[in-house]
């Protein structure tokens, strides 16, 4: 279906397109806003490659929601505060966690079925928790989220989604020269066409997901590449806290294995981490051991590693019995045969990758940005949800609430006249075919190198200088590229992965201290006041577009 409506588009060069509203994204983000929207709508929602090719499809290891009767809206509220340290905002995480269970009755009346044990929910743990609270299924909750809401939106009437369209920026009526600034819609580039089509807009969603494509080892897809977050900013909204990038813990290490994740949940059910030897650490860094949050043992595993000069450290959880093991981490333990380790009877092979971008784009409860009719909603935003450092399986959580409140905001907002600005078609007179990949090639691996080298998970000043003086230079080059040649998906991606690389060294060079999941051995203490760091737009005209004259006209 989905197919069959992008081959409409193939047919000419720059064709256009209008909807009401235009979502950049089908994770569980995207696809949530286009449920809760109401049908006198339209809606187009992107992907950049297939349907279910974000995070979304491969989380594992749950939502966190109160359910249990033990279990409290405080204390889900006073963990999420707690793993923040510090730059939570608290009615944020008030209003995240209260609306959680109803996300969860949402998704239940679209179908979703998560695990059940005899009475009621089964509810696993993970790092930070204090109770049982994350819903699952078995190991691959993500897939069943996705396709749940893939199913949901196929059937929509008024909602079209077409895939292999990399969105390139968001036009803006201040960038075509008007005094009042909003949102016009987004050129995108079609990956089947090579084409860049218009489409118009009155409202845009960001869902476009997050950055950690920035580093080189990652548990993330491949379009991890910080694309709304770097088009937010060139369309004139703030970005905030974008130096707590999330490391996992445990990724597993094999030569052949590409980002592939071992659940915290291994850990909840008593997955014990271990050196070579043999011998279990977590208790030196914490007394919570394996539970604690996932910068304190991502930096334990960082701190053995080096120490002592090995590949990886190992996550046991041999000791529970076959069934439980092959009922709760099906997927995990397919994998992991793949490879030849058999994790009933052997510890898993791990290490830390950067999984989750916690700062993004500035948003209120609304999902609202500062470019009026633009959201964003998801991974690629900041809420003030996750603070310094998120709490384990909040993020779906908080993809599936702020997705509803954007809905609700944009459908009460549905009102209102205002001059029309037609967006002009993308200009490709004074550019040439790409002819140097191996520039986008070098490019894309040093960057990802130099980013996990001197930007991950301990830093210094000295460090986070080096990078910066590496990314003036790529930010040159690339953008002397972009300007000359036709655009590709590489090339848009090479210039979001620098974009989105600058804003975490200009977000972690101006933290004088050691909080969450930035920690730099030269301000290892942790100041008093907690302020979130803010990097404000800067707009460059020759970033925009290369659009002719913007046509004029007024109507409603
Ligand atoms: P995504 O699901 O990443 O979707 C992004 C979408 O944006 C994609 O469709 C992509 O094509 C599109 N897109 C991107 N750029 C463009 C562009 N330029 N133009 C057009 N489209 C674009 N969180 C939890 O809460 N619980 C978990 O158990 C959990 N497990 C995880 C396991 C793994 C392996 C990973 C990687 C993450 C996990 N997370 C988990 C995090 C969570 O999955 C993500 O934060 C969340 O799914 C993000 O959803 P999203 O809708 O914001 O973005
Ligand atoms: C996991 O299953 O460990 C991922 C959970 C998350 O990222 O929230």
């Amino acid at each position: 279906m989905t197919r069959s409506r992008t081959a409409k588009l193939a047919e000419t060069a720059n064709p256009r397109q209008s909807a009401d509203v235009l979502i950049l994204g089908s994770g569980a983000a995207g696809l949530a806003a286009a449920l809760h929207l109401p049908e006198h709508l339209s809606v187009l929602v992107l992907s950049k490659d297939a349907i279910r090719d974000g995070s979304t499809n491969w989380a594992q290891g749950g939502i966190a929601a109160v359910q249990a009767n033990s279990d409290s809206f405080e204390s889900h509220i006073d963990d999420t505060i707690r793993a923040g340290a510090g730059l939570c905002d608290e009615e944020v995480v008030a209003f995240t966690v209260q609306e959680g269970p109803g996300a969860i009755e949402h998704l239940i009346s679209l179908g979703l079925e998560f695990d059940k044990r005899a009475h009621g929910l089964d509810l696993t743990k993970e790092g930070g928790h204090t109770y049982r609270r994350v819903l699952h299924v078995a190991d691959s909750t993500g897939r069943a989220v996705e396709s749940t809401l893939v199913r949901q939106v196929l059937g929509k009437p008024n909602v079209e989604v077409l895939v292999d369209r990399v969105a390139i920026d968001i036009v803006t009526s201040a960038k075509l020269g008007a005094t009042d600034n909003r949102v016009l819609g987004a050129y995108v580039y079609n990956r089947q066409t090579t084409h860049v089509e218009v489409i118009e807009a009155r409202f845009v969603i960001l869902a476009t997901g997050g950055a950690s494509k920035v580093y080189l080892y990652t548990s993330n897809p491949d379009g991890a590449t910080g694309d709304g977050i770097a088009m937010a900013w060139r369309a004139g909204s703030r970005i905030a806290n974008m130096e707590f990038n999330q490391f996992h813990p445990t990724c597993l290490y094999h030569p052949e294995a590409k980002s592939f994740l071992i659940s915290e949940a291994v850990r909840g059910e008593g997955g014990r981490l271990l050196l070579p030897d043999g011998t279990p650490f977590m208790e030196r860094f914490d007394s919570r051991g394996e539970l604690a949050s996932r910068d304190i043992v991502a930096r334990a595993i960082d701190h053995e590693i080096k120490r002592l000069g090995v590949d990886c450290v190992f996550l046991d959880i041999s000791h529970r019995d076959d069934q439980f093991i092959e009922t709760h981490f099906p997927t995990i333990l397919k994998r992991c045969l793949r490879y030849g380790i058999d994790m009933r009877r052997e510890p898993i092979p791990v290490v830390p990758a950067a999984h989750y971008t916690c700062g993004g784009v500035v948003v209120d409860t609304d999902g609202r940005t500062d470019v009026p009719g633009l959201y964003a909603v998801g991974e690629v935003a900041c809420t003030g949800l996750h603070g310094a450092n998120r709490l384990a399986s909040n993020s779906l959580l908080e993809c599936l609430v702020f997705a509803r409140s954007a809905a609700e905001h944009i459908a009460a907002a549905d009102r209102g006249t205002h001059e029309t600005i037609d967006v002009p078609d993308w200009d490709e007179s004074r550019v040439t075919d790409s002819d140097e990949q191996v520039v986008l090639n070098h490019n894309w691996h040093e960057l990802r190198r130099f980013m996990w080298d001197y930007v991950g998970i301990v830093r210094t000043t000295r460090r986070l200088e080096r990078a910066q003086h590496r990314l003036d230079l790529l930010k040159r080059e690339i953008k002397d590229y972009y300007e000359h040649h036709r655009v590709t998906a590489d090339l848009l991606e090479l210039r979001n992965l620098v974009h989105v690389a600058e804003l975490i060294v200009r977000c972690a060079m101006s933290r004088k201290e050691s909080r969450g999941l930035h920690y730099t051995l030269d301000f290892p203490e942790t100041l008093t006041v907690a302020e979130r760091s803010l990097v404000h737009p800067e707009p460059d005209p020759l970033d925009v577009l290369r659009p002719r004259r913007a046509r004029r006209s007024i109507a409603n």
